[in-house]
């Protein structure tokens, strides 16, 4: 696939201030609503609006999350949703320094997210997931020069170079870094100032053992993360759709948060 998504309210000048800032990465909860759906039936909740809001609300106000969290992609809906007590959801992303964003296709002097995932299913080696992403993303620059641009003005989600999800074996964190930065450092110009990786079906401990063996050294960009399941799936574990839960689910989720944030500066441990 190929998607844009577009950031509200962060001109091109504030990208490396603010959403590419040192120890940060973006909250991607920008699950469409049949996706969300999913996400709920598996701690048992109908996709209701309702239920939607509750979680939303409990991810968006969890206290502290802007340390770690730079920010925070949306889905349409969510763009519009408040808590329960009436505060719009970007209001509360903006009391902790959170820049919101939205997939939409339309829109302009936004920041414009590039995403073509390559899905890490099958039971290929990691070389083949390298020849194909180097394809695809040499193929996306190729438009992206044409159509002028402004490669200073966007951020990157690529998926990390991985065997396929069905490989027989699992890759080690330090190889799955070797070989996501050489296809990034064969295919993407300095001047792009973000990488934000997806999770892609990686476990959250996955997710951020392989961020943090990407930053061990020094890279052109700033390589960090746009999660969406690598960040939430303790969170729903530990909510299970009760109020009662939600102090604890939030603590779930800035626990994650800020072993990513960790990761994006390569000092993680385990
Ligand atoms: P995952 O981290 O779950 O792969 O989702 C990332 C994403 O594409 C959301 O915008």
């Amino acid at each position: 696939g190929f998607e844009w998504l577009w950031w509200a309210l962060c001109g091109v000048g504030q990208i490396r201030k603010s959403i590419a800032s040192p120890g940060r990465g973006i909250l991607a909860i920008d699950e469409s609503n049949a996706t969300c759906g999913k996400r709920l039936a598996s701690i048992g909740l109908d996709n209701t609006e309702v239920n939607r809001q509750a979680y939303r609300q409990l991810l968006l106000t969890t206290p502290g999350l802007g340390e770690y969290i730079s920010g925070a992609i949306l889905f349409e809906e969510t763009l519009y949703q408040s808590t329960t007590d009436g505060k719009k959801f970007v209001d509360c992303l903006r009391d902790e320094n959170i820049v919101p964003g939205i997939k939409v296709d339309k829109d302009n002097g936004l920041v414009p997210i590039v995403e073509p995932e390559i899905l890490l299913d099958g039971d290929h080696p990691i070389e083949r997931t390298l020849e194909v992403a180097e394809r695809v993303w040499a193929e996306v620059f190729y438009y992206l020069a044409e159509n002028n641009v402004m490669f200073e003005g966007i951020l990157l989600k690529p998926s990390m170079v991985t065997p396929g999800a069905e490989h027989k074996e699992k890759a080690s964190p330090d190889t799955i870094a070797k070989y996501t930065l050489t296809m990034l450092k064969r295919r993407v110009p300095p001047a792009v100032p973000g990488i934000m990786f997806l999770s892609g079906g990686q476990s959250e401990m996955e997710a951020t053992l392989n961020l943090n063996a990407m930053n061990q050294s020094p890279n052109p960009w700033h390589v960090s993360f746009s999660y969406a399941r690598a960040l939430q799936n303790s969170v729903l574990k530990t909510w299970q759709g009760s109020p009662e839960n939600v102090e604890a689910a939030q603590k779930a989720l800035l626990a994650r948060a800020k072993a990513n944030s960790l990761a994006q500066l390569g000092s993680y441990s385990a």
